[in-house]
């Protein structure tokens, strides 16, 4: 049996094709534009989406059994918001996770309901990437375009939908709608109130390992596929790359240094953090998580490589950087270049270097951006540590985890061990765990990452440039806190 394994992300789409034992057999990856219509905003076609998986997934099987294939499913980037009219067309462009327009709405949600309503009816508050403040920016907005909705869905469920008609989404994604009744599991008749929407509007609601539906016979006719594959409901990318790096149970964390960057820390147990810093969202294995999400990891040394300096070359920018450098850099960088999420809150933050002299080369402004991230990485790490989650190791994956300086210095930065998964492709990888899981391979989720995630390596911190970081982490932490009014003023 063969499974598919989709990532649908915010720069590309990735397809894994992976067989019973676990391993991957293939790997495509389709690129797609992400459009910034105006300052802040940011947004994509999901038939630009569905486009990748129709050229993406023929490409996969090519040279295998197709007819082997039996099921499929979907990690998708978060909170992106699809709205369908009632031919189930899509209405306008999706607003994705890492788009601040919804500024106002947060205000309105957050100090006018009032955070500790939201975080009654959600277990979180309101973020400017979560999909409910979208809602009400589209109805005040674009009235036409709300007038229009018949379906509200997810990127991932899009692709869902278009695979086998059926409206759904999985718990681990929902919870970042701020629709959701995260500890009960059904959404909230309070927020699709104040959002005025109805259930009738809201997807059906799966575990992520659970079977929507198979892929419709047209459908798979044009894929390439065989008739009758399963699709499980999937999940968001972060719970997906949990998934995909073994990290279920209690405790177990996972960072993920991507486009965006997370913290991610398993949970038996629905809990809530009391500053609601850290999301209270729903595992993909049926459990729960707590998570701080920045909104520029690699993307900031994407960035600042190819935008400013010119080059793809990372690793040779990196080479530039001198070892007796490590934590001593004076120039800091505040990796806030769409704003940012956790644990500040603030769609006004923006990217800012300080401390360059004129002896500052361009190797420690290189240095002080991989350093920015991994700091505010930390921040969202003290976060958990203040309401007593105390993680003593982690995985890492995503794009930024294959430099090795970086996932060192992330190491050093945190003082814990950072476990280096066997595959990189976290969340493509944890859908093909969870279509095998609904195919019927694996009792559930657990067993199955028991038996499939392997560690490849260890990158241990060093006590020395532990105890540096310690020190550079402190001054970092004044910077914010200085400039905080300064963005507001300049937004
Ligand atoms: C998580 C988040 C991002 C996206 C990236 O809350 O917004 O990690 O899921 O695709």
């Amino acid at each position: 049996m063969l499974f598919i394994g989709v990532d649908l992300g915010t720069s590309a789409t990735k397809f894994l094709l992976v067989d019973e034992k676990g391993e991957i057999l293939n790997t495509v990856s389709k690129e797609y534009p992400l459009s910034f219509p105006h300052p802040g905003w940011s947004e994509q076609a999901p038939a630009d989406w569905m486009k990748a998986c129709e050229e993406g997934i023929p490409e996969l099987l090519q040279g295998f059994d197709s007819s082997s294939v039996a099921g499929l499913s979907v990690a998708g980037q978060m909170h992106g918001l699809v709205i369908l009219d009632e031919r189930d067309n899509v209405i306008r462009p999706a607003i994705l996770w890492n788009d601040g327009r919804t500024f106002e709405e947060v205000d309105y949600l957050n100090n006018t309901i009032g955070r500790d309503k939201l975080s009654q009816w959600t277990g979180n508050i309101a973020f400017a990437g979560f999909t409910a403040p979208k809602i009400l920016w589209v109805k005040k907005n674009e009235p036409e375009n709300f007038a229009k909705i018949k379906k509200i869905m997810l990127p991932k469920d899009y692709i869902n939908y278009c695979l086998t008609g059926v409206h759904s989404c999985d718990y681990s994604d929902a919870s970042g709608m701020l629709l959701l009744d995260v500890e009960h599991k059904k959404w909230s008749p309070e927020m699709m109130e104040l959002c005025s929407v109805t259930e009738a509007q809201m997807p059906k609601l799966y575990e992520s390992y659970e079977v929507i539906g198979t892929v419709k016979p047209e459908i798979a006719a044009k894929l390439g596929l065989p008739e009758g594959v399963k699709v499980t409901a999937g999940a968001g990318d972060n719970a997906a790359a949990a998934v995909g790096t073994g990290t279920v149970g209690d405790g177990a964390c996972n960072i993920s240094l991507g486009t965006s960057g997370t913290i991610f820390i398993s949970a038996d147990k629905f809990g809530v953090d009391e500053w609601n810093s850290l999301h209270s969202f729903a595992h993909a294995d049926g459990k729960f998580h707590l998570m701080g999400c920045m909104l520029s990891a690699a993307s900031c040394n994407k960035w600042f490589c190819e935008d400013i300096l010119g080059t793809a070359d990372y690793a040779a920018e990196q080479a530039q950087i001198s070892e007796d450098d490590y934590g001593k850099n004076n120039v800091f960088f505040l990796p806030y270049l769409m704003g940012e999420r956790s644990p500040i809150n603030d769609t006004d933050a923006s990217g800012t270097f300080i401390g360059m002299r004129m002896d500052t080369t361009r190797a420690d402004m290189v240095l002080a951006v991989l350093e920015g991230v991994c700091f505010a990485i930390r921040d969202s790490f003290e976060a958990a540590k203040k309401i007593g989650v105390a993680v003593s190791r982690s995985y890492i994956c995503g794009g930024g985890s294959k430099s090795p300086l970086w996932r060192q210095m992330m190491a050093n930065v945190l003082g814990i061990p950072l476990d280096i998964p066997q595959t990189e492709q976290g969340p493509g990888y944890g859908a093909a765990i969870l279509a095998m899981v609904g195919a019927g391979l694996y009792p559930d989720v657990k067993t199955a990452c028991d038996k499939l995630v392997h560690v490849s390596m260890t990158v241990e911190p060093e006590p020395e440039l532990t105890k540096r970081y310690q020190e550079r982490y402190e001054k970092f932490s004044r910077i914010y806190p200085a400039v905080k009014g300064l963005f507001k003023e300049l937004a």
